[in-house]
């Protein structure tokens, strides 16, 4: 019998656990740490990877991520029989919808201008644009960029993106390569940053990109903390080339208290709850990939190991 072993938070794996018992009874689910025999654990889902994984479970054939990245795993180290699978799930896309959606529209309805005049009692009209007069741009287009743009298109957003290679969404103008870059960022009222961290993500929202902006964009920063250098991100705040940022990632996670980042007036912070795998609608996700790779079909998520995502 295969075990599927879930390593990662206990309350949510007992939700895991009711659903694979229910939907799939012939596989020995087992929440971290009672693993069983490790031999027999086939199928691992875990946040983080664990140390000497190769030697601790011998027979793993696919290990999922139980979150949309996968940086956080040593691909170098994975042994190359095991198959890296991110987690593409509705719940997941649902989360970054919602949020994306409420950050751009904050911005967009100078929503943290008001909230700086009510502090001060101020009634002073700002001026009134309508979506469509406003550029919003999302750096990435995996299943999350497209699904956000998408939802952004839908409430009549002039909607761009941009992607390593190219990609064709409909209603979206989709830039590609290092080649378009500068016309996707000059082109970019509003920037979303949805792409995964790699070596060639690192940093790489910096003062050079701030520049190429129009000037007084907003931003918002839903990938990884380290594509973004926050000594860069102030001062292009307070000079003004950057108008607002809504950050729900930073580097370090969490932030620390004296972070300069907490009490700038541009810049709004949540702890990395954008998204949020949802047990209910990733069990099924997951069981659909077991079924898949039973019947040697290609997995949804499956990570490419020489692109790192
Ligand atoms: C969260 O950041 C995730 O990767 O799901």
């Amino acid at each position: 019998m295969s075990t599927f072993l879930y390593m990662a938070d206990a309350d949510r794996g007992r939700r895991w656990g009711e659903l694979f018992r229910r939907d799939a009874p012939a596989l020995d689910f087992r929440l971290w740490p009672e693993a069983g025999d490790p031999a027999q654990v086939h199928y691992l889902a875990t946040w983080q990877q664990p140390e000497q994984l190769a030697e601790r479970f011998p027979n793993l054939k696919l290990l999922f991520s139980t979150g949309a990245g996968v940086d956080q795993f040593d691909l170098a180290t994975l042994p190359p029989s095991v198959q890296l699978v991110r987690m593409v799930e509705p719940g997941i896309v649902q989360g970054m919808v919602e949020y994306v959606l409420h950050a751009v529209l904050d911005l967009h309805r100078d929503r943290p201008a008001y909230r700086r005049l009510q502090a001060e009692a101020r009634w002073q009209p700002l001026q009134v644009r309508t979506a469509a007069q406003c550029r919003v741009s999302v750096l990435g287009l995996g299943s999350l960029g497209e699904a956000v743009l998408q939802a952004l298109r839908g409430l009549g957003f002039d909607c761009a993106g941009w992607s390593r290679s190219r990609r064709h969404i409909d209603g979206v103008q989709c830039f590609a390569g290092e080649a378009e870059r500068a016309d996707f960022l000059r082109r970019s009222d509003i920037l979303v940053c949805l792409l995964p961290l790699t070596d060639a993500t690192r940093g790489l929202l910096d003062s050079a990109l701030f520049d190429a902006l129009p000037r007084g964009a907003g931003l918002v920063h839903v990938g990884r903390g380290p594509q973004l250098v926050s000594a860069d991100l102030l001062a292009a705040l307070d000079d003004g080339r950057l108008a607002e940022a809504v950050l729900d990632v930073t580097d370090p996670e969490p932030l620390p208290a004296g972070d300069p980042l907490w009490r700038h007036p541009r810049v709004q912070i949540t702890p990395h709850i954008a998204s949020v795998t949802q047990p209910d609608t990733a069990a099924a996700v997951v069981l659909d990939n077991l079924r898949r790779f039973e019947a040697g079909l290609p997995l949804v998520g499956l990570v490419d190991r020489s692109k790192g995502y």
